[in-house]
């Protein structure tokens, strides 16, 4: 069968890396794909957002099965659209994909079915949100509602910033992303990342991860996309997944039949593990960019029949194995990132870097140009290892990432470091 993925970045290079070794797939194309994509997929100049032009490539090249990566294409219908005309594909409906499409809409759900959560109030009007923070006190967190590419969260540690986030959000800065807003308790604790897939009725849980958002060592500086990630993470005991699955995913899974708006895809919740039990931060309708790339390395069986039976509502049937290793994924991002940086930097030693033991590189933001590498984003190459511990899979990650030839790039040094911390505790 021929596969179409769309998307460009690392996550979508892991999902290609992992159907290439499918048995079930013969041809295989990403749309628009990236300078790394191109070693394992064919790369199509299609736009995620030209519906028909992504219907009519699938109709010539004969596609069987199309994987959508990243969420706007999903909250935007895609997958609607791609149904309407008869092609399967992994992923969910645009209804479903509000449960990361409006924050406001995810809150709502929890209420409804007592899904643990932070307490909440939704406002788009500025007077109102005003009374309730002063009400609630700081530390308080300000979101907008919809899409803002991670940038529209604000832990604002006064009411006085909560105030100003009030203001940016509902004037304008996030566009119709942000005509609501919702305002959330402050919730402590340690996070954790919980990935389940779905066929709208049964529920298969895959993993669970640790990212790290700040963009420097010691989680600080400003928020990112994520700076690296490792799977599994520890903090999730297995009595605390079970209680994710009980009390956080199931429901959800039920409450969006029950709605009329089955979801069907991977369900990514991003958790907090308080005194209390996990609470849920927010849902995503997809896999984490850099976390799906540790899940792919870790995942010992073939993906796509995973994927498929997503579609087909068959996932009662699938079976999943792992490899008893952890994977870590260490980014590489342009200088200057998050704020500005270069683009078109050349990156040399890649092949090299790759004959790290257990090392595989996946390319998040390059592009290939007569036989060089160059950068074309922020995060721009995602150097990931698997290992028998998190320290090992970190040490070889690591080993390759200064193997890579690229001056205008940095990273973290300390990615896995909670988890590290853990096994050196348990030794
Ligand atoms: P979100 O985009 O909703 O995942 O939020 C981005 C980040 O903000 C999360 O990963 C948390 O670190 C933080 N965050 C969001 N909501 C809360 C909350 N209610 N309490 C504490 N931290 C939060
Ligand atoms: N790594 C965070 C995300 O994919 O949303």
């Amino acid at each position: 069968m021929n596969i179409l993925v769309i998307g460009s970045g690392g996550r979508e290079h892991a999902l290609c890396w992992a159907i290439r070794k499918s048995a079930l797939c013969s041809r295989l194309y990403c749309a628009p794909g990236n300078g790394g994509i191109a070693d394992v997929a064919e790369c199509v100049a299609l736009p995620p957002a030209d519906f028909d032009a992504i219907v009519a490539f699938v109709r010539e090249k004969d596609i069987g099965f199309v994987v959508v990566g990243p969420e706007d294409p999903l909250v935007n219908g895609l997958v609607d659209r791609l149904d309407a005309e008869g092609i399967a594909s992994f992923g969910p409906s645009a209804k479903a994909a509000q449960l990361e499409g409006s924050k406001g809409f995810t809150k709502d759900l929890c209420a409804d079915w007592n899904i643990p959560t932070a307490a909440y109030g939704r406002f788009s009007d500025a007077a109102a949100a005003r009374a309730f923070i002063a009400e609630k006190g700081a530390p308080i967190v300000v979101k907008a509602d919809g899409l803002a590419a991670g940038k529209g969260v604000i832990i604002a540690m006064t009411a006085g910033e909560a105030n100003a986030a009030i203001d940016a959000i509902l004037g304008g800065r996030f566009g119709a992303a942000g005509a609501e807003v919702v305002i959330e308790e402050f919730l402590e604790g340690e996070e954790a990342s919980f990935f389940a897939l779905c066929d709208g009725t049964h529920v298969l849980p895959l993993a669970t991860a640790q990212d790290h958002k700040r963009v420097f060592d010691n989680d600080e500086g400003p928020n990112t996309g994520g700076m690296g990630a490792y799977s599994p993470a520890p903090v999730m005991t297995p009595g605390l997944s079970v209680r994710v699955m009980r009390e956080i995913i199931e429901p959800t899974v039920k409450a969006m039949r029950e709605k009329g708006m089955p979801f069907k895809g991977v369900l990514y919740a991003g958790l907090m593990i308080t005194a209390e039990g996990p609470k849920l931060i927010e849902y995503n309708a997809r896999f984490g960019d850099p976390e799906c790339q540790v899940l792919m390395m870790r995942l010992d069986c073939d993906v796509l029949p995973l994927l498929m039976a997503c579609h087909d509502g068959t996932l009662d049937k699938a079976s999943l194995r792992w490899k008893e290793e952890v994977a870590l994924t260490v980014v590489m991002a342009a200088q200057g990132y998050p704020g500005d940086y270069r683009k078109n930097t050349e990156i040399r030693s890649l092949a090299e870097a790759g004959t790290e033991e257990g090392v595989e590189i996946f390319h998040a933001g390059t592009k290939a140009e007569d036989g060089r590498i160059l950068s074309t984003g922020g995060r721009v190459l995602n150097v990931t290892a698997t290992g028998r511990t998190t320290a090992e899979a970190q040490a070889r990650a690591y080993r390759a990432v200064d193997r890579v030839d690229w001056p205008e790039g940095f990273c973290r040094r300390d990615i896995g470091y909670r988890a590290i911390e853990r096994e050196e505790q348990n030794a």
